[in-house]
């Protein structure tokens, strides 16, 4: 059993918790994520690790309440407990120094960016992050993103802050800062999280710059040991598990319209609970 120890309300529908899990902490790595399951009557689902405290024992996730598990997740509070915590799980995430990375953050992915953008900086890149929303009710981690990033370009669908448009709007506009410039050059790396049509439309421009850009995949995961196949994507033309073999991928290489259609494949089951 693991305890939430403190929870917080970051955005609508948006809410972030620490939980109690020593084991989990002490192994923790950017990029890597748990697997929860609330109570015995529960579902596996899949969390990032959004931040870890290895000396409190404690590691923070942060979830968009989007349909049954994720709303009951919502209804705990601080002194109730998680049934399993398993983890950390998934390879953690490539980080070296190579210079300038951008790391892009699409809706509750900005929570999944953060870790991530904080390794490339403490390994000494410099970072830059671009991060985006449909609004600025729902943007967020900026303050925590400013603090690391060396520039921190902020989006929103509906232009309600910061400029409006979406995060390859932000990094077109940074290529065509670099194509005009003779003292700039390309990032070295992108490294992307977000809704599968935005790592898509980022991964389409990148390709066309030819950026290397990393992907980190969301498929639907069930015991995430390799076992169940349902976490199965395409790329570079093989079938690979997201669990054990991601999540993070070469973006060039990944089937984004397959990995679309596989995270609907429950949908008319997933619709029929969400009452319940
Ligand atoms: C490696 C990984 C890390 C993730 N990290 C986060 C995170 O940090 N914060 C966050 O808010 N979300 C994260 N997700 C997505 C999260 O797991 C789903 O939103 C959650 O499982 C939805 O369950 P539900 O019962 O609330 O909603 P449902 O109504 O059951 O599903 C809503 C949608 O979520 C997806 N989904 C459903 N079940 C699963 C599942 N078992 N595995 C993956 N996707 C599923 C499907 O696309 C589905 O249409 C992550 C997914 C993966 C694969
Ligand atoms: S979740 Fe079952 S094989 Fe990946």
């Amino acid at each position: 059993m693991f305890r939430i120890a403190h929870k917080e309300d970051l955005a609508k529908d948006i809410t972030r918790i620490t939980v109690e899990a020593p084991q989990v902490a002490r192994k923790a790595q950017a990029g890597q994520f748990v697997i929860i399951i609330i109570d015995e009557r529960g579902e596996r689902i899949p969390l990032t690790l959004a931040d870890w405290d290895k000396d409190k024992g404690t590691i923070t996730l942060i979830f968009q309440k989007v349909g049954f598990t994720t709303k009951k997740l919502g209804t705990l509070n601080p002194g109730d407990y998680i049934e399993h915590v398993l983890g950390p799980l998934g390879h953690p995430t490539e980080i070296k120094k190579i210079g300038t990375v951008i790391c892009i953050g699409g809706g509750v992915g900005i929570a999944e960016v953060y870790p991530v953008s904080r390794a490339f900086k403490e390994a000494g890149n410099r970072v830059l992050g671009i991060i985006g929303a449909r609004s600025k009710e729902l943007l967020i981690l900026e303050d925590k993103l400013q603090e690391i990033c060396d520039e921190l370009f902020i989006t929103t669908d509906d232009g309600s802050y910061s400029r409006k448009g979406f995060v390859t709007d932000a990094l077109k506009e940074l290529f065509d800062v670099v194509e005009k410039s003779t003292h700039t050059k390309y990032p070295d790396l992108i490294y992307c999280i977000g809704p599968v049509p935005m790592m898509k439309a980022v991964s389409e421009l990148t390709r066309a710059y030819k950026v290397k850009t990393i992907v980190s995949l969301n498929p639907i995961m069930v015991d995430a040991t390799g076992m169940c196949g349902s976490c199965r994507c395409t790329v570079g033309g093989k079938t690979v598990f997201g669990c054990v073999d991601g999540p993070d991928f070469d973006a060039d290489q990944v089937d984004f319209d397959e990995l679309g259609k596989r995270l609907k494949l429950f949908k008319n089951e997933e619709d029929k609970i969400k009452g319940l």
